[in-house]
């Protein structure tokens, strides 16, 4: 199928310029294997100190969210011309801490992933149930619902790669099994492909997060439609190494 492994690291408002340049240092010390794109997101104060710091090939930086208009009177907000302006190539949208917490609506957010991608942004869209949806059985259909938000204004897919991160396996220490991660994340190619055609969800990569760490990673190694990981607390120590590695 040859969709390239993936591994972001979300480093969540987590570290000092002192532990993220140590982040990336252990990074740059590291033999990392030259199939594996890897994209970490650091806080966006330290974005610019990563991509200076940064010495991998294989490894961009990311933001952790972006807003959905130009830059303008926008009080915090961060604008993708922004992100451009620091080589920042990558962000993250919709992730479920920003969905539950500020409430970013599956509107707000397919607007962000727009703007983002028209930019010329590359986008790590995030998805998932919380342990209530999961509790109704109705896991697809909301994947479905934030996925159908973001195919109604977008056509073009190849720039998105699409994070299942189930909201109770996040920082919880209960991962996701590989068997029902896999059939979530067929679950939703086979959505994708009614949506956005047979082509894209063939191509697109769909990461597994949620308390993924240096020892998990690896039970995921056999299915199929497991095309990385989103990683948040794991990215920050060095066993981010080993899921990195763990598809070798
Ligand atoms: P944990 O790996 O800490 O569970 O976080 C996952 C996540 O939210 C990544 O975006």
């Amino acid at each position: 199928m040859g969709r390239q492994f993936f591994v972001g690291g979300n480093f969540k408002a987590n570290g000092t310029k002192q532990s993220v340049s140590s982040i990336i240092d252990n990074l740059n010390k590291s033999n990392l294997p030259s199939e594996v794109e890897v994209v970490i997101c650091p806080p966006s104060l330290y974005l610019d100190l990563a991509v200076h710091e940064n010495k991998q090939k294989t490894v961009s930086i990311g933001a952790q969210n972006v807003f959905n208009k130009s830059c303008g009177a926008f009080t915090g907000e961060i604008c993708a011309e922004q992100l451009l302006d620091l080589n920042i190539n990558w962000t993250l949208t919709g992730h479920s801490e920003r969905r539950t917490i500020i409430k970013e609506s599956d509107e707000f957010i397919a607007e962000k992933t727009k703007y983002a991608l028209d930019k010329g942004l590359s986008v790590i869209l995030c998805i998932g149930e919380t342990l209530d949806e999961r509790k109704q059985n109705i896991t697809l259909d909301v994947c479905a619902r934030q996925l159908d938000a973001v195919s109604k204004i977008i056509k073009d897919w190849s720039k998105i790669v699409v994070a299942y991160e189930p909201v109770w396996a996040i920082g919880t220490g209960l991962a996701a099994t590989p068997d029902d991660a896999e059939e979530t994340h067929k679950g939703i190619r086979d959505h994708l492909r009614k949506t956005i055609g047979e082509d894209q969800a063939e191509k697109i990569r769909i990461l597994y997060g949620g308390s993924v760490n240096g020892k998990n990673a690896k039970d995921f190694k056999d299915k199929a439609n497991v095309d990385g990981f989103l990683v948040g607390g794991a990215s920050l120590k060095p066993e981010f190494v080993d899921i990195i590695k763990s598809r070798l």
